[in-house]
């Protein structure tokens, strides 16, 4: 075996959150992040309809479908598929393709997003500069679309990764939001660069 698969490996049997989630129904230690979150900022707090980008092996799905009471709707994208979770219309396709982020739209039927949910992340090249420069291409997608979705006085929880155009994004979010915070739960591993930003209160 590699020694890169090894050292995975040998990581994720000794994650606490990796074996939770092993022993619970969550199919990715991601819902811990997102569990944490929520329970110092209490996301779901009068949402009815959330989408869920870069949603799939789905374990935020799970957990945002069980918060969301029984008139609750979740539209999840993502590249890869994901097995059917309760209260989601999953749309399999490329985020940054046009006629995807226009499937997510007409999924919504007409409603606007409560909360935007976006835990999209490029597969890495491994060259920190072209990987940065994806990812904050991808969460600018993430925030036109949001543009277009979103609620008067809606949320948008998105993951970024320390580095060039993370200031800047975050200033795109001050100018639309009444509040801008930064997250890094303890479920995401310090020596990862990842972090996640809240916006709350879309002004139109
Ligand atoms: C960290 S994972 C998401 C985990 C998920 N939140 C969960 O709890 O199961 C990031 C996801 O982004 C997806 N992704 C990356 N680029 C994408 C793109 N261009 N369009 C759609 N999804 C994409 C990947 O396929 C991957 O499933």
């Amino acid at each position: 075996m590699a020694k890169s698969n090894k050292s995975w490996l040998h990581r994720q049997e000794k994650d606490p959150y990796a074996k939770q989630a092993r022993a619970s129904h969550y199919r990715s230690r991601a819902a811990y992040k997102l569990s944490e979150i929520d329970k110092k900022d209490k996301l779901f707090r009068n949402v009815q309809t959330v989408v869920d980008v870069g949603a799939s092996p789905g374990s935020w799905s799970q957990y945002a479908s069980e918060q969301l009471g029984p008139q609750g709707k979740i539209v999840a994208v993502d590249i890869l598929p994901m097995e059917p979770v309760d209260k989601v219309l999953f749309i399999e396709g490329d985020f940054t393709e046009d006629e995807v982020v226009q499937a997510c739209m007409s999924g919504l039927n007409g409603a606007r997003a409560d909360l935007v949910l976006s835990d999209i992340a490029p597969n890495l090249s491994g060259v920190r500069s072209s990987d940065q420069a994806r990812s904050m291409y991808l969460a600018e997608l993430v925030l036109s679309f949001s543009d277009e979705v979103l609620s008067p006085g809606g949320d948008i929880l998105v993951k970024l990764f320390q580095g060039e155009g993370t200031d800047q994004f975050k200033k795109e979010l001050a100018n639309r939001f009444q509040k801008v915070m930064v997250r890094k739960p303890q479920a995401s591993r310090d020596s990862s660069r990842e972090f996640y930003v809240l916006a709350r209160g879309y002004q139109v």
